[in-house]
């Protein structure tokens, strides 16, 4: 099973949507393999959107990520980062589609109430970036035979 990794921003946490974005995960049948709080460093952020370094709306960015603490969740699943990718929706809420988090959430590209891995490398390389081996869980939740066919598993 795949992992991804999702950071739930700061806006998300400000407005107060932290239950619904996570009940959204688990009603569709993803298992969280880690999460926690935690508050990013410049250093940290500059890192992880080491590709957006250049771009003119960098220093919003770290403003914005580094306002309040973050939840970090690896979540786990078949096809995990295509289909968390999928409930994401678009980067722009705006253009988000209805349906989606982004979509259903946001009417912004900076505050776009998540993070998600866009690739298994990225997921496998971000997953390290925020959770030390220790942080993470391998479990299977009892009702899994309810949510996939036993080759699916
Ligand atoms: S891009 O523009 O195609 O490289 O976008 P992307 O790789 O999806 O990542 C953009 C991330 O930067 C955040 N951000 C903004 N994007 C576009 N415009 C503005 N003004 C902006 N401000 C912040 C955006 O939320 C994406 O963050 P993540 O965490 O990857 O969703």
């Amino acid at each position: 099973m795949e992992s991804t990794l999702v950071i739930l921003k700061p806006s998300t946490i400000q407005r107060a949507l932290v239950g619904q974005v996570i009940d959204r995960f688990q009603k569709k049948g993803l298992i969280i393999a880690g999460i926690k709080m935690m508050r990013l460093s410049e250093a940290l952020l500059r890192e992880h959107y080491a590709h957006l370094v250049d771009r003119p709306f960098f220093p919003l960015l770290v403003e914005s990520m580094s306002i309040t603490p973050v939840i970090v969740m690896s979540i786990k699943g078949r096809d995990a980062v295509e289909v968390v990718r999928a409930m994401t929706g678009a980067t722009n809420g705006r253009k988000a589609l209805p349906g989606t988090i982004r979509g259903d959430f946001s009417m912004s590209g900076q505050e776009n109430i998540i993070h998600a891995s866009d690739s298994l490398e990225s997921a496998e390389i971000e997953t390290r970036r925020f959770f030390k081996p220790d942080e993470l869980f391998d479990y299977t939740p009892s009702l899994m035979r309810s949510m996939y066919a036993p080759d699916e598993i």
